[in-house]
């Protein structure tokens, strides 16, 4: 089996790329990834020179490119994780977000289509997607499940909402056998310090301000990075031709609420004082069009196909601080920029 792994320097990407290489040596695995800022190839250190592991420096929406690696390698399964994930930069800067997001979507379907048409047995275009495509929910209103309508409200969750439009037209007309998934937030190691989680860490940690933006009252669905990955390898095997599986840990917090837990826990690691770093957050501007709740309903891929995740919220909250606590020279490496460097000196 010849898998492509899109977006796999990423957080999510390289948790999947690890996965799939040490738990299926028989599969040959190749990343493709443009390495834009999100994606750093020293999250993938301990499995580089695996030999069932190839890494691709690239853009999805290079037709040439993906043409390329579907004839060399042979593909026959993709799990398409590149993406512009990051919801304040889509707000900055939009067109990227489109171009990544829709048509590289758009040309890895299509290039997907040329070299497998007619002979789909056998073939697989997993496409990992968020919940955020589903909209905002009421502090009481419910849950997202796989046939809520999708009513995505910023330019990110917009444009994956079309990237899941696209694979499904791609279902519907040509038959070809995709599958997608709709995770809620995740959180855990290697994961970029530009969102919530990482970054407070980060800021408490050099004692900056915490910027909690509004009131801190918007809820969030939070799952263990490692669970997403697991329940991923779980969609890819056992999830059926055409459906969409929602995941997620059944886990809301509401945004000051985690800041706060982060604070206390991290006082206690770094003999603080306890309060000292809550001293740290200042509420801030709140995100244009910030979505209030998003919550996910995972019984149907508990039920169907019998994930449920291993990790509980009290200890893969701990576990990610250790992890940002005993690799800060992973975060410094991303702070300072130097990990931009990792693929000169080991592919340059
Ligand atoms: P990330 O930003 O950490 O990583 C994205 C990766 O894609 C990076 O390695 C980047 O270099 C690569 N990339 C970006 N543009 C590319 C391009 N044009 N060509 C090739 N590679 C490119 O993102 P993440 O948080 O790991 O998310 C991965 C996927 O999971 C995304 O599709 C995202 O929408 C989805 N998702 C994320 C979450 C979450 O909480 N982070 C939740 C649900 C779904
Ligand atoms: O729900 C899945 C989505 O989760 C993924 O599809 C996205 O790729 C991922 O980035 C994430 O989106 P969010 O916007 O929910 O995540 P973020 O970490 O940016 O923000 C989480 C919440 O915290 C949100 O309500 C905004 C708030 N926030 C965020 C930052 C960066 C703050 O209050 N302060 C901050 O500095």
């Amino acid at each position: 089996m010849n898998i492509l792994i899109t977006g796999g320097a990423g957080f999510i990407g390289s948790h999947v790329v690890r996965r799939f290489v040490l738990n299926y040596p028989e599969y040959k695995v190749v990343n493709l990834d443009a390495l834009t800022y999100a994606g750093n190839l020293e999250n993938l250190k301990d499995v580089e020179n695996s030999s069932n592991y190839s890494f691709v420096k690239g853009d999805i929406c290079d037709e040439n490119l993906v043409d390329k690696i579907f004839a060399g390698y042979n593909i026959d399964h993709v799990i398409h994780l590149a993406a512009e994930s990051h919801v304040d930069r889509s707000i900055k800067d939009p067109l990227i977000f489109i171009k990544t997001n829709v048509l590289g979507t758009g040309n890895l379907l299509q290039t997907a289509r040329k070299h497998w048409s007619g002979k789909f047995e056998g073939k697989r275009f997993y496409h990992v997607s968020t919940d955020e495509v589903y909209g905002s929910l009421e502090l009481e209103g419910g849950y997202f499940t796989e046939t809520t309508p999708y009513d995505p409200r910023s330019p990110y969750s917009a444009s994956k909402a079309a990237s899941d439009h696209l694979v499904r037209a791609y279902w519907h007309t040509y038959h070809m056998p995709v599958v997608i998934s709709n995770c809620s937030n995740n959180y855990g190691p290697n994961h970029f310090p530009e969102k919530l989680i990482p970054l407070m860490i980060n800021n408490i940690i050099h004692r900056k301000p915490l910027p909690v933006y509004g009131k801190g009252e918007n809820v969030r669905d939070w799952l263990y990075v490692e669970d997403h990955a697991a329940a991923i390898d779980v969609v890819f095997h056992k999830g059926k031709d055409g459906e969409t599986y929602n995941i997620g840990g059944h886990n809301e917090w509401k945004n000051i609420d985690i800041v706060k837990l982060l604070c206390d826990l991290m006082d206690e690691k770094l003999g603080r004082l306890r309060g000292e770093s809550r001293s740290l957050i200042t509420f801030v501007t709140d995100r244009a069009g910030h979505d209030l709740r998003y919550a996910i309903d995972a019984s149907k891929i508990q039920k169907e196909l019998g994930w449920v995740p291993a990790e509980s919220f009290e200890t893969g909250i701990r576990k990610t601080i250790d992890w940002y606590l005993n690799n800060q020279e992973w975060l410094d490496h991303v702070t300072s920029g130097a990990y931009r460097q990792y693929y000169e000196s080991m592919y340059g």
